[in-house]
This record gives structure tokens, sequence and C-alpha cells, in this order.
């Protein structure tokens, strides 16, 4: 058993109320590799962000999840190394799909876990994220919740039919589960390719997909009943047009790629939004790059001169997401 405490993580809690009070929210990344993990600690450390390391059951699959959370420790050494003097930094897992999993991050040393049991019938998910907060809980562990369901990592559905949060049943769900945030769907979904053409209209000056606005409605009456409550955003990319149109030029195969538009983001997070998950957009800067080291530069073999311009490239979307999008530089002075 090892505690986030001891590896200088913090958990949520008091990111979480800041964030909702002060009108901002905390860019949530997932990271997968060593590239990632510095660009979202440069990015954080050079606007001193609040910052969430997103872990999913892949990244942990993929990188291992005992260096992963080593690779966490280790960026807390590293954000101080770079003059961040007082790192408020989260590792938090991802999706969570069992309680085991949830259990095995808890006394690995992550801060906050998500419990995913939005596909489960009401009742079942209510139960499960209580099992989840009542060990989680024990340790000062957050747990993110979810009510509805995402198109995407969640289930076979697309955005058309994702199911939007019921605001009748947070009141309910929040109450009985002891949750520290919760996840909604207002439609964002996860990936590159969010909405089907059919879904979209198309600007008649630039030719591009206009995805259907975010349903601010439905986060309006779920503000409403549950006043000040953190509410977490996922599938929040916005699918830099720039970067697929590169990656196309460039021997890519994206067509049709769309995300959320960042002012809605903007729009959501100086609502009670105080967590914005942000994946596809950093595989999308990488990809980028890489693309156009190998087409600039066909003789190039050695990694560190793709993956160094592809961490250049992460962390400038970084930066932007938190000073323009999300509005956390400076809230970890
Ligand atoms: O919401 C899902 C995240 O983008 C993680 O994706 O399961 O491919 O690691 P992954
Ligand atoms: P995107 O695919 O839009 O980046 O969403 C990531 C996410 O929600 C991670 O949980
Ligand atoms: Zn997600």
């Amino acid at each position: 058993m090892v505690s986030y405490k001891d590896l200088g993580l913090v958990n949520t809690r008091e990111m979480f109320a800041k964030a909702v009070a002060g009108g901002y929210a905390i860019p949530a990344f997932n990271f997968n590799n060593m590239e990632q993990l510095q660009a979202i600690i440069q990015a954080s450390a050079e606007t001193k962000s609040p910052v969430i390391l997103q872990v999913s059951k892949g990244a942990r699959n993929y990188a291992n999840k005992t260096l992963l959370r080593y690779m966490a420790q280790g960026a807390v050494e590293y954000a101080k190394e770079l003059g961040w003097e007082n790192p408020q930094i989260v590792l938090h897992l991802d999706h969570g799909d069992s309680f085991e999993t949830c259990k095995s991050c808890v006394d690995l040393g992550f801060s906050s876990v998500m419990i995913d049991a939005s596909s489960l019938p009401y009742e079942e998910n209510i139960a499960l994220t209580k099992k989840v907060v009542d060990y989680a809980h024990q340790f000062d562990v957050t747990v993110e919740a979810e009510l509805g369901v995402l198109a995407g990592v969640e289930d076979e559905v697309s955005a058309a039919e994702s199911h939007y949060t019921k605001p009748e049943e947070v009141i309910d769900f929040a109450t009985r589960t002891g949750c520290d945030s919760l996840a909604i769907s207002i439609g964002t979904s996860h990936g590159a390719y969010k909405f089907t053409r059919e879904q979209c209209t198309v600007d008649p000056k630039t030719g591009r997909l206009v995805p259907p606005p975010l349903a601010f409605d439905v986060l309006h009456e779920i503000e409403k009943k549950l006043p000040g409550f953190p509410i977490v955003l996922h599938g929040s990319s916005s699918v830099p047009q720039e970067y697929v149109d590169e990656i196309n030029a460039l021997g890519g195969k994206l067509p049709d790629a769309v995300g959320i538009p960042e002012e809605q983001l903007r729009e959501a997070s100086k609502s009670a939004v105080c967590k914005i998950n942000i994946d596809s957009d950093s595989r999308l800067a990488m990809t980028a790059a890489i693309r156009r080291v190998f087409h600039d530069k066909p003789g190039e073999f050695d990694p560190r001169k793709y993956l160094g311009p592809a961490r250049d490239e992460m962390k400038k979307l970084y930066m932007h997401k938190i000073i323009n999008v999300l509005g956390s530089d400076g809230k970890a002075e």
C-alpha cells in the first residue's frame, strides 16, 4: 500500500472547490508514455496550472501499471526541478471499470479514481460507485462517477443516440454514492470522430463540418440541482483542423474528424464544469509532428529526432488549452 501523499500528489477536493468558485476548469490530460508526460508537466509548470494526469486501463496495459506510478512520482520531482515549487498534480484512473481496478490504483498511490459504471442500470451504477467511494475515502482518495452515456469508449452508441444525463437523477445519485465529482453526458463524445456528417451542418465559407452544440440547458439544470458540485466533461477534444489537414496532407487518412468547438469548452469552464478531459488532441498533435519529420527528413531514424518535436508540439497544445480554453493558468502558484 502506497499513499499518494508520500508521492507528493494531491487529490481533487480542494482543486475542484477552487475551480468551481473561480470559474475555470482543471485540465485532465491522458498519458501513456514519457514524452506525453514531459509535455504535460512542462506546460503545467510553465503556466503554474493545476493538472490531472489521467491513466486509462489501456495505458496501464501499454506502459505497465507499476512503471506508470513511478513515472507520476517522477513527474512531481521533475515539476519541482522546472521551478514549480508547489506542484498541484493529481494521478487519476480514467474510466475504471471495476472495483478491483479502482482498488489496485488506490493501493498503488493514485490520488483519484473514476468508476465508470454508467452503462449499468441505475441502481447497479449506484451500488458499484458507492463500493468504490467507501474504499477510496478511507485513504482520502477522491472518486469521479458517471451518469449518462457518452459515445465512444462507453458502449457502441453514436453521439446521436448518446443518453444525456437526466437532471432529475443527479441529487439522488450524488447523495447515495457519496462521489466527489460527476461526469455527465451533454453531447461530448470520445475520439476524433465525435459526430457523423449527418449530425453536422456545413460552414458555407470554409466547407468545414460544424457539430451540433452541447446541451447547455441540461448542464444548467444539473447545476441548479447540485449547486457547486464538481461536474466533469469527458470527450472534450476539439480535434484541431490544422492537425487533421496536416496529417491528411502527409499521407494520413482522417476523413471527417471533428471535435467540440473550443468556445463551448471555454463557456463550460466558467460553470460548475471543473474537469475537462483531453486525450485525442494530444494524439493528433503527436501524429502531425511525427509525420512532419518523416516527410521532411526521410533519412531520420533516431527516435529522439521525431519524438522530441512531437513532445514540443504537445506542449504547445497543452499550454493553449490551459491558457486559452480552460483558464487554469496561474491557479497553482
Ligand atoms: O476516454 C478514453 C481515453 O481517451 C483513453 O483512451 O482507452 O485508448 O487509452 P484509451
Ligand atoms: P477525447 O477523446 O475527446 O480526447 O476525450 C478523452 C477522455 O474523455 C478521456 O477520458
Ligand atoms: Zn473519457
